[in-house]
């Protein structure tokens, strides 16, 4: 009865600690907004708890939740995948719910949010995911994703955003924004170095200090200081020895440390490896434990921080203060988004949600190549051929967690029939189709052996079958007035276990970047018979180009654009929208020529050498003069633009760039000014250019704009070697201003 009472008692304090605490919110102004933090209801809230609940909070209550304390009125928090639409419904298992209302915006993936260089894309591309996420119940969107293109083959390049760590912070701080201003916490993964999908829960990155700080760090600083996010989510690998969901520097030292995060580090799901680690060393939330044990039948109990973190704690080897942090961190985490706040209704599949999505894919889809093929003008041509098995699929299901069950998908094929007009006939042939083929696998081990074997003859009845439909295409290509291939990559692929494959796909990466299925032999033969072939390719990277390219007039990249990505593709073929993407990584012609794998290693054996360190992408293409394709920045236009009067003025710490750009062409368009800091006379070795600011300018022909970009003196510094800090050493600076990394057209020089 006795024990009744208290309990009765403690809801009662509870329930009168929430409605007086609602009141006293110590938000920014005093006000009681949805979202303010309350320190004092939360220390209210961890001084009525027990140990067991304390951990029930820190640890996953079902595939997809953390635990809550229902005597207290805490609810569980709720998390959903992913980085471009709100995944599929799992409930509180491991499989996607059968019949459910889950139809979803599909966003154009990362790597095309990048490739706008539109800050205002990363806040409205983040409002429509806190928006979709909230109406379906979410408090954690898990995104975005911002690691580091370190190699052309990592199988998730395509849900990251570039090789450059101030183009990726720059469009994360926007999407961060636009995210938890719907209430829905924003979670930036994988932190950090989670460069590789092979060997992925093991692999034991060795890198600098310096390299971490000046390439792997600063996207999630920039969140962290610029963004304010509620969580990151600690990655799988190791670094230095250390497993980074409970590393003791990262985690310690510089995240909740040097860079004041008070948010919550949530594992990757499965990334948790030790209780100890995990309490001593910044783990505030474990999920996902079970998929490396039972994940139909999860024991939450025996989670590492569950009974054994219990027994830590009881033991006096662990003080319970390490568990009150998490806890802290978890409830502040509630207050502030839809667990604990009423921050309104969600909205899902609306048309201004599908509007982001077509104006993402239109301004991200980069146009390489272009000998005067395009825009196509419809009214010199009676009959396209549109040719490419990528024409007609649909990319929103595949490709690990960052799945989406699209509303709609619209491909590239329907995109150009409903614009191409009545008076031009399209025609249709697949040309080549994906099959499993083990030739592109590396270590094929147990059940994938076993299947690759079964899957052989598959593979030989595929490569003859599509020896027919090249022939079918060939012919097709031969009668046309002109083609438009579209091939490339494709995102993980039904013929192969979740997550398999050397596609774009997590949990796997590539093997190299030869284009796969046979499309580059029959993009050979369609330009010896028509001269007038477009070739647009999808994917999350760039494949082998020089057997094919030469021949070619026109190449477009798309990446992977969305469910409104056909139309967009077809728009910018037709000349409807000007294209005005550039490239947000290297493309070179093949993977050895990047530095990950001609000085570092790719990827490694048990650890992984980033013997490049600094030297990622241009950093190391520019400064050593290596061939490249296509530059990092680089993007054609149908206009051109013309830059002029560099202005470059020093104010106290800040350095003020401004230039004129001038649309000196035919029709509007867009360009992006870039502007690169190159330390003249540097006492240690610095690359020689790194992007430090841009800006994207809209002009119609004829006009200018004057574009002012702010650079501040962290612009100019480097992170010391062996002293470890940030330095900014005194001497000149070059100020270069151009439209891609290797195409500078104007400079200055300020001295610190
Ligand atoms: C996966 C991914 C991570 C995802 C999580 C939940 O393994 O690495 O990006 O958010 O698990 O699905």
């Amino acid at each position: 009865m006795m024990k009744q009472n208290l309990c009765t008692l403690a809801i009662l304090i509870a329930s009168i600690l929430f409605v007086s605490c609602e009141s006293d919110r110590d938000g920014a102004n005093g006000s009681t907004s949805p979202g303010e933090v309350s320190e004092a209801q939360i220390d209210s809230l961890i001084a009525l708890m027990t140990l067991d609940e304390k951990l029930g909070l820190i640890h996953a209550s079902s595939s997809f939740t953390s635990g809550g304390v229902p005597r207290l009125g805490i609810p569980e928090l709720v998390f959903s995948d992913g980085p471009h639409g709100v995944r599929h419904e799992h409930g509180r298992g491991w499989h996607a719910l059968e019949d459910y209302d889950d139809e979803a915006t599909y966003l154009p993936v990362g790597i095309s949010l990048a490739s706008t260089w539109n800050r205002d894309f990363g806040y409205k591309y983040g409002e429509v995911l806190g928006n979709e996420a909230k109406e379906r119940g979410k408090n954690v969107l898990l995104g975005p994703g911002i690691n580091i293109i370190r190699s052309p083959l990592n199988g998730r390049n395509f849900e990251y955003m570039s090789e450059d760590p101030f183009l990726t912070g720059s469009m994360a701080v926007g999407y961060v924004k636009g995210l938890q201003d719907q209430g829905v916490a924003a979670n930036a993964k994988h932190y950090a170095a989670n460069n590789q999908e092979t060997d992925r829960h093991n692999i034991d990155v060795i890198v600098s200090k310096r390299a971490l700080h000046e390439i792997y760090f600063p996207a999630f600083r920039a969140v962290v200081q610029d963004a304010g996010i509620w969580s990151i989510m600690g990655a799988y690998n190791k670094i230095n020895g250390q497993y980074t969901t409970h590393h003791e520097y990262l985690n310690n030292e510089v995240l909740k440390g040097e860079w004041g995060f008070d948010g919550v580090v949530i594992s990757d799901w499965a990334s948790v490896k030790d209780t100890r680690e995990a309490l001593l060393y910044g783990t505030d939330i474990e999920m996902g434990t079970e998929l490396l044990r039972d994940f139909d039948n999860p024991v939450y109990e025996e989670f590492y921080l569950a009974n054994p973190a219990k027994e830590m704690i009881e033991s006096g080897e662990v003080d319970e203060s390490y568990v009150d942090d998490k806890v802290r961190r978890v409830l502040r985490l509630m207050q502030r988004t839809t667990a604990l706040s009423d921050h309104g209704p969600g909205k899902r599949n609306v048309e201004e949600h599908q509007q982001v999505a077509l104006d993402v894919a239109r301004e991200g889809i980069v146009l390489l190549k272009n000998d005067g093929l395009l825009p196509l003008d419809r009214s010199e041509l009676r009959t396209i051929a549109v040719i490419g098995h990528n024409a007609t699929r649909h990319f929103a299901e595949r490709g690990g967690s960052s799945q989406v069950n699209a509303l709609y998908e619209i491909t590239p094929l329907e995109g150009i029939q409903n614009l191409a007009g009545d008076d031009v006939e399209i025609v249709y042939a697949e040309g080549y189709e994906p099959y499993y083929d083990e030739s592109l696998f590396a270590d094929i081990t147990g059940d994938a052996a076993s299947q690759s074997r079964e899957n052989l003859r598959e593979v030989e009845l595929a490569r003859s079958a599509n020896e027919a439909l090249m022939q079918e295409a060939i012919a097709l290509a031969e009668r046309a007035d002109a083609v438009i291939f579209v091939g490339g990559w494709i995102k993980g692929h039904e013929g192969m276990p979740w997550g398999e494959g050397t596609y774009d796909a997590e949990a796997r990466d590539k093997l190299n970047l030869k284009l796969i299925f046979g499309q580059e032999e029959l993009i050979r033969q369609i330009n010896r018979v028509n001269d007038k072939t477009a070739v647009v390719l999808m994917g999350g990277s760039n494949v082998e180009m020089e057997n094919w390219l030469p021949d070619t007039p026109a190449y477009v990249h798309a990446w992977y654009p969305g469910m409104e990505g056909g139309r967009a593709i077809a728009e910018i073929l037709f000349g409807e929208v000007n294209p005005s993407g550039k490239l947000p990584m290297t493309f070179a012609n093949s993977h050895e020529d990047y530095p990950s794998h001609s000085i570092g290693e790719f990827p490694g054996d048990g650890t992984v050498e980033y013997t490049e360190d600094i030297y990622v992408g241009y950093r190391y293409f520019d400064t050593h003069e290596r061939d490249v394709y296509f530059p990092f920045g680089f993007g054609l236009s149908y206009t051109t633009f013309e830059f002029s009067d560099l202005n470059i003025t020093r104010q106290g710490d800040k350095v003020l760039v401004e230039t004129t750009v001038t649309n000196t062409g035919e029709r509007g368009g867009a360009e992006v000014v870039q502007v690169y800091v190159h330390h003249k006379d540097p006492s240690v070795d610095r690359p020689i250019r790194e992007l430090k600011g841009f800006d994207k300018v809209h002009l119609e022909p004829g006009a200018s704009a004057t574009v002012n970009i702010e650079l501040g003196e962290s612009a100019f510094m480097y992170y010391h070697p062996e002293e470890l800090r940030w330095t900014l050493e005194p001497g000149s600076y070059e100020i270069q201003v151009g439209n891609s990394s290797r195409d500078i057209k104007l400079t200055g020089v300020v001295e610190w």
